[in-house]
């Protein structure tokens, strides 16, 4: 018998540890019912989980709807909003107490194409972690304000000067990872709540020595509802990474003293 990798893909297509779709929601009442059809057109076998921060607009109500009607649908019901990083963190813990093999997040917006994510469930055959990115040939972005370019394309920039990691789009939410690298991680360390989360997680991914792969992906922006982008979000992102660029500069420091 093949090990390794060619398990995991017999796993993956197989049925008997299926892949797991995290998909976040607050406020997605619209989008929901789409997203979760686009995503079992394009793979059959793969359980979502919806993680809801308590939608006033009634998304949780209709995610268990779709769950009493679909035994591949789950439901995580959260009482407030937390953030995407804290809905992440549910998500996968809900997901390694069960048997699922690959952990994948996906926005329920539409922005993530599903079609997408044979492509990305291909590339974990030869990486700990995959990431849809923009920002690597062949990606790219639909739709987005000058403002949203602006933003994304600085906090990668900052980030590759402050972290020195070498991954285009680190901020990407369309993501696979290998249930090993979750296992591995101190999930109860990180404390990021927005969108930096999704650095925070790349670059403890990164530090344990995971390999990461960035697969070309097109970003669309919604049509419906809004994002749930805010200052905040921004300014928790820049303090997180400076402090984190702080500590890996002097750690980079102290072993150049000592050699
Ligand atoms: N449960 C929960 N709680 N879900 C949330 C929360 C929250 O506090 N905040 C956002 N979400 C969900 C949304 O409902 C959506 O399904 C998904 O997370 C993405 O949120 P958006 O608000 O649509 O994000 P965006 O389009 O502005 O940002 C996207 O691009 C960023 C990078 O530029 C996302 O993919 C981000 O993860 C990514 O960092
Ligand atoms: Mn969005």
């Amino acid at each position: 018998m093949a090990q390794g990798p060619r398990d995991d893909h017999q796993h993956r297509h197989g049925g008997t540890a299926p892949v797991l779709v995290i998909v976040p929601t607050y406020n997605e009442r619209e989008n929901l019912a789409p997203i979760l059809r686009r995503l079992h057109d394009s793979l059959p076998d793969a359980h979502a989980l919806v993680v809801d921060d308590g939608s006033p607009d009634g998304t949780g109500q209709l995610a268990d709807e779709l769950a009493a009607d679909d035994e591949r649908v789950h439901v995580l019901h959260r009482t407030e909003k937390a953030g995407l990083g804290a809905a992440y963190i549910a998500g996968f813990r809900w997901g390694l107490a069960r048997e699922y093999n690959t952990l994948v997040e996906m926005d329920a917006d539409g922005s993530h194409a599903p079609e997408d994510l044979p492509r990305l469930l291909d590339a974990l055959g030869d990486a700990d972690l995959v990431i849809g990115s923009r920002y690597v040939p062949g990606g790219s972005i639909v739709n987005w304000p000058a403002r949203r370019h602006v933003l994304s394309r600085g906090a990668n920039i900052y980030t590759k000067l402050t972290l020195g990691v070498r991954i285009n789009d680190i901020t990407a939410g369309f993501r696979a990872y290998r249930r090993a690298v979750l296992e591995k991680l101190a999930l109860d360390e990180v404390v990021s709540a927005g969108y930096c989360f999704q650095i925070d997680l790349t670059w403890r991914t990164v530090r344990a020595g995971f390999t990461v792969v960035e697969v070309p992906i097109t970003f669309t922006e919604r049509e419906i509802g809004e994002s749930k982008m805010s200052g905040s979000i921004v300014r928790e992102a820049f303090l997180r990474v400076a402090g984190w660029g702080l500590r890996h500069r002097a750690d980079q420091l102290r072993r150049l003293l000592r050699r």
